[in-house]
């Protein structure tokens, strides 16, 4: 189904962008989007954890002078929600990214585009809003990250997010299983750059561990990224507090809850049931933001209750895209903001400081 050039009648909330994206997009594409990794049980364990927390209304309270504004990453934000990096969005939309981040600077959503954009970051840059952050994955030779690092400071991105989490990635067996073909995702940013190192292995040694995993980023990487750049550095991808609180030692900006929306290490507990730990080991000054299953305005109030700073959104940002493009993404994050409102509304918080004091049962 082509596109649609206006909003669907039909959507009554965030998550319906869900619905319609089934019919919008074709079924290996699909599959890819919402795929996980092996047999899918993290993928559902982030929605589980979502629903299982439970919010206690209060009653009486005044809330008509609230607002969900808050201050992170050196700027003042009207919401605390982001559209997280999705890789080769031309795979559900025409205009991929650049649509994205059209519907990103008309509702002032932070926009973290990928390594792996189908369009380049200049060209992404040429149509965002001032609030873009640029996603990296460390590539194989130092001197082509470095090189992303320099074109993403020239084309103004406030930030560098390093995704950790991924070095290989599982393949999604629901993708393979529809049909998915990967070559059919192109990696725009990527074509200047030589490929991998050929490597030879020895017999007896593993096609991943020694393989895939030689040019896999160490602590090292990410202190020599720091180093590297003026910009702030986030890490992307921890679920342990050992590995949040080791980021921020050594100079990371803040770090993101992420198990990658169940598409990297399946078996991995929900992001939003590690979130309390993690938030317990950094303290209330570091900057926390998590994703992974975040599909309505309550989980957008669950996450912050527990923890985060803010959330990003993988998923729903891509499938709201496929559906209509910039308005849908756009239309997407209003609701998911009037969701998140109307939460706050019924919890008796005026801010998202208060949103901080709720007990919210994890899960
Ligand atoms: C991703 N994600 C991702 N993350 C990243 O750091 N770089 C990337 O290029 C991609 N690409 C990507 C493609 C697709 C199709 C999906 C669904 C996800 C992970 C993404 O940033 C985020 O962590 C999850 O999508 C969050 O989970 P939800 O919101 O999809 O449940």
């Amino acid at each position: 189904m082509a596109p649609l050039s206006a909003i669907p009648a039909d959507v009554r909330c965030a998550r319906d962008y869900e619905r319609l994206a089934a019919d919008a997009l074709d079924p290996a594409v699909l599959a890819y989007l919402a795929g996980g990794a092996g047999d899918e049980i993290t993928l559902l364990r982030n929605c589980q954890a979502f629903e299982q927390a439970t919010v206690i209304p209060r009653v009486l309270r005044r809330v008509d002078s609230g607002h969900t504004r808050l201050t992170l990453g050196g700027r003042e934000r009207p919401h605390p929600i982001f559209l997280a990096p999705v890789a080769h969005q031309a795979l559900f939309h025409p205009r991929g990214e650049l649509d994205t981040a059209r519907g990103a600077a008309a509702t002032e959503t932070g926009l973290v585009c990928s390594t792996l954009s189908s369009f380049t970051l200049e060209e992404i840059a040429a149509v965002a809003g001032p609030d873009r952050w640029f996603q990296l994955y460390a590539q194989p030779w130092w001197a082509a990250t470095l090189d992303l690092v320099r074109r993403a400071e020239a084309a103004g991105y406030a930030a560098i997010v390093l995704t950790v989490d991924a070095p290989v990635q599982a393949p999604s067996l629901r993708a393979q299983r529809a049909g998915f073909r990967p070559e059919a995702a192109a990696a725009a940013n990527l074509q200047a750059y030589p490929a991998a190192p050929a490597r030879t292995l020895a017999a007896g040694q593993s096609r991943i561990l020694q393989g895939m995993m030689a040019e896999a980023p160490g602590w090292d990487d990410l202190d020599r990224l720091i180093a590297a750049t003026t910009l702030p550095v986030w890490v992307k991808g921890v679920m342990h507090p050992d590995d949040a609180v080791a980021a921020l030692a050594r100079g990371a900006a803040g770090v993101i809850v992420s198990n990658h929306g169940g598409r990297a290490l399946d078996g991995a507990p929900a992001s939003l049931s590690v979130l309390p730990r993690i938030r317990a080991a950094v303290g209330e000054g570091a900057s926390v933001l998590l994703d992974s299953g975040v599909g309505s305005g309550s989980d957008v109030f669950k996450a912050l209750a527990l923890g985060a700073d803010a959330v990003l959104v993988g998923r729903l940002q891509a499938c709201s895209l496929s559906v209509a493009g910039a308005l849908g993404v756009g239309h997407m994050i209003k609701l998911l903001r009037e969701e998140l409102e109307l939460c706050m509304a019924l919890a008796g918080c005026a801010t998202l400081a208060d949103i901080r004091k709720v007990e919210v049962a994890a899960c």
